[in-house]
């Protein structure tokens, strides 16, 4: 069976290493994939802003399934238009990915289904922010209602800072058309949880959670990133939480969305903040998340193409994945100046090295390939993880494997998991 898949982060790096270990798998495309995805995938060029693109890459290519790992393509309705051709595809329709296309969307879906997230108001001037921040304490969170590339969301210390962020996104100049619209947002407490499970427009089944770290530096200071690691671990939720998630949050959005005539079908990541008041959505992605995919998929001991195909045909059950009970981390490599500006084409070193620490498995992010030598080419860079018994140790041999690694600029916090190891 010939597979797609598309994207070329992180996340797809560790899709592409777990689906090559299917055996009913004969060829894997990576479609654009990065430096280090050649290992695992045969390389396709694609530009996946466009539909009409990715479509000839597949008309090409006929794969027997595609996997799309970003939600670029999947909000500008790339699962629509495989349908319509009768090509297999994994992934949520244009119409469900509003969940994640749309804060607006999602905010008034999680009202309508009385499930449970902050108090918000959605504004569409700069006078409307005036007249909902009466209403609201500060510190006030200020989300632009499109996609952002998680550039989109300012936790502001004071009302002024919140109305001028405010201003700033709905004139487009912080983060372009997707800030035409703004929701101010009550500002949650607690810990973070990125609680996936696939569907099947019907049933859900819980992949194991795990917990990002968005801050781009150690403490979680500093502005948000796409994510700095990420880790998971058997007790990062209890089974009684993991029910209560299935069942006040993830089962009845995707009941929801069925009622009002969308089909869920694919990942729904669950972006939630654990508060005193109980669990609360923070936000949805409908997709795999990054980092997150690269611990969950190393504890993954099932055939993750089986499970695929379940979500496909409408046959998702609990026993979908088998677990392992180790733990595993993600420690994100980054450029220097990430998350704003940085400099590409910093050679890589020590990455045989690193790959030779036990448990480690070094996935490729934003890196290309030239004469057998690894340079630098995004942001995040690397995704260094590592699986072992314990949490412990899969940090200690996470961090072991990052120092064998170097570039020019190279940044990593050095704090991935710290609080849950603090805890034990
Ligand atoms: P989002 O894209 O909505 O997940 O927001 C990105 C990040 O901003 C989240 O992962 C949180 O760290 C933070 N955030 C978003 N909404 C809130 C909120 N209501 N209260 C506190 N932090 C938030
Ligand atoms: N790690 C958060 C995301 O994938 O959006």
């Amino acid at each position: 069976m010939k597979v797609l898949i598309l994207g070329g982060g992180g996340r797809e790096h560790a899709l592409a290493w777990k689906l090559r270990q299917s055996p009913r798998i004969t060829k894997l495309y990576c479609a654009p994939g990065n430096g280090g995805i050649g290992d695992d995938a045969e390389r396709v060029p694609a530009d996946l802003k466009s539909l009409d693109a990715i479509v000839a890459v597949a008309n090409r290519l006929q794969p027997d399934l595609t996997v799309v790992g970003p939600e670029l393509p999947l909000t500008m309705g790339v699962v629509d238009e495989f349908n319509g051709r009768g090509w297999p595809i994994f992934g949520p329709t244009k119409a469900a990915a509003q969940l994640e296309a749309s804060k607006a969307f999602a905010k008034e879906f999680l009202q309508r289904h009385h499930i449970p997230t902050a108090h918000y108001v959605i504004c569409n001037s700069i006078e409307e922010v005036h007249a909902a921040l009466g209403k609201l304490h500060a510190p006030v969170v200020v989300k632009a209602d499109g996609l952002a590339a998680g550039k989109g969301v300012v936790i502001a210390k004071s009302k002024e800072e919140a109305a001028s962020v405010a201003a700033e996104m709905l004139t487009g100049r912080m983060v372009g058309e997707a800030g035409s619209r703004v929701i101010l947002e009550e500002c949650l407490q607690g810990d973070e949880l990125s609680f996936l499970v696939l569907s099947d427009g019907e049933r859900v089944a819980p992949l194991v959670a795990a917990q990002d770290h968005k801050r781009v530096g150690d403490g979680d200071s500093g502005p948000n990133t796409g994510g700095m690691g990420a880790y998971s671990t058997r007790d990062i939720v209890d089974d009684k939480m993991r029910d209560w998630l299935i069942h006040h949050i993830a089962r009845p959005v995707v009941a929801g969305m069925k009622a009002e005539g969308i089909e869920y079908k694919g990942i729904l990541y669950c972006g939630l903040m654990m508060t005193a008041r109980g669990p609360m959505v923070l936000e949805f992605n409908c997709r795999f998340g990054d980092p997150e995919t690269q611990p969950i998929l190393m504890r993954l001991e099932s055939d993750l193409l089986e499970a695929i195909e379940a979500s496909i045909e409408g046959r998702v059950s609990d026993g979908d994945f088998k677990w392992s009970n180790d733990a595993s981390v993600c420690v994100v490599m980054a450029s220097g100046g990430y998350p704003g500006t940085f400099e590409a084409g910093k050679r890589i070193s020590g990455l045989d090295e690193a790959a030779k620490v036990e448990g480690v498995k070094v996935f490729h992010a934003g890196t290309s390939k030239r004469d057998g030598e690894y340079y630098t080419s995004g942001g995040r860079v690397l995704g260094v993880t590592a699986r072992a018994a314990s949490l412990e140790t899969a940090v200690s041999k996470a961090y072991e494997a990052c120092g064998k690694i170097s570039f020019e600029g190279a940044r990593y916090r050095k704090d991935i998991a710290a609080r849950a190891l603090k805890r034990n």
